[in-house]
């Protein structure tokens, strides 16, 4: 039997069909930005989010990183949701290289944030604090599992944002998962920011990869910033060719990825011992708790689980199960099947 990698979309191998087009792609040398295949894709995702510019860098976090640190200066601060991942996964990688803080506000369990949290937290202009410069939203919302901000909510916190004169960021490291959830062009959601990250090498199965977009004067900061990041990368093509395949093939099927989530979360609302609201489930992250009675099965799940061929992540109390192109609806049924077993021995 397959391995039933549920423990994150980033787990997902290339497809045959993008390891074709690698070896089929033209290429050239992206520090001299004649790499044919990688200027398609640049082109390609600042069409598709109605940006003049884009740039392919080696993660998320390297382009949630270099956004931040082309568009602020040492001693500005950046307010982001407490639950966010440039605030709790990202090394603290702004202040490290860039002298540029991170002021966390409370996240919500959707993702968003509180407008009057956001008013409270821009600083004003006074030498004994750091500038506030720019708000970083995320959508879809990793830590709320899954959620996405929608159009509302999104139009009235970025626009509170523009009134105290903040620079807005999107990591969009599932940005398509959004799109799909609200029926929307991702164009969309990526007009309410500044710049925006989103990741090829999530949901859309491409080996390694995020792009950046923007204006053209910010995108040509960020190249110089990947450069000093020492990520100035030669034929860069390989990674760009599955790139535009998953551009113009993978987005629409994570729609599958999203019913087979919300499959998975109805399955385990029906177990005795799982806490879930399928109503929660939105995209294609599923998070779960047992309950007190069945806590001690927290420590063995993860290798019960792997006796049958299934991986998650450990965890005490609050487990994830990430839906992707590798995971079928069988798949589902078999991770089902054996968590119900699991806790019901
Ligand atoms: C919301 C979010 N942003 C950024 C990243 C970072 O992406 P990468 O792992 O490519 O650095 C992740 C990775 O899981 C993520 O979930």
């Amino acid at each position: 039997m397959n391995l039933v990698d549920l423990r994150s979309d980033t787990v997902t191998r290339p497809t045959k069909e993008m390891l074709n087009a690698i070896s089929y792609s033209k290429l050239g040398d992206d520090v001299y930005q004649d790499d044919p295949t990688a200027n398609q894709l640049q082109e390609k995702a600042a069409e598709l989010l109605g940006k003049e510019d884009a740039l392919i860098v080696t993660s998320g976090t390297q382009g949630n990183l270099i956004s931040i640190l082309a568009q602020t200066n040492r001693g500005d601060e950046v307010i982001v949701g407490d639950m966010s991942h440039i605030y709790n996964y990202e090394a603290g990688s702004t202040m490290i290289i860039g002298g540029t803080s991170l002021f966390p506000i409370p996240n919500d369990n959707t993702g968003s944030l509180d407008i009057n949290d956001l008013q409270n937290a821009k600083k004003s202009d006074d030498y004994h604090k750091p500038k506030t410069k720019m708000l970083a939203l995320e959508n879809t919302h990793n830590m709320a599992g899954g959620k996405v901000i929608n159009l509302t909510e999104l139009e009235l916190i970025t626009s509170q944002a523009r009134v105290l004169s903040l620079l807005l960021h999107l990591d969009g490291a599932r940005l398509f998962n959004a799109s799909i959830y609200l029926g929307v062009k991702p164009k969309k959601i990526a007009s309410y920011f500044d710049s925006v990250t989103f990741c090829l090498s999530k949901g859309l199965c491409c080996p390694i990869g995020s792009i950046i977009v923007g204006s053209r004067e910010f995108i040509q900061e960020c190249r110089r910033w990947r450069k000093i990041l020492g990520s100035g990368m030669r034929q860069v093509g390989v990674i760009a060719a599955p790139g535009i395949l998953a551009l113009d093939t993978m987005v629409d099927r994570l729609a599958e990825d999203h019913l087979n989530a919300r499959f998975l979360a109805e399955g385990l609302s029906n177990i005795k011992g799982v806490l879930i609201d399928p109503e929660n489930i939105q995209t294609n992250i599923v998070r779960f708790n047992l309950s007190k009675e069945y806590s001690n099965k927290s420590k063995i799940l993860v290798s019960e689980l792997m006796k049958k061929n299934i991986i998650i992540n450990p965890s005490k109390d609050n487990f994830r199960v990430v839906t992707h192109h590798d995971i079928s609806k069988k798949d589902c049924e078999h991770f089902l099947l054996s968590i119900a077993k699991i806790l019901k021995n």
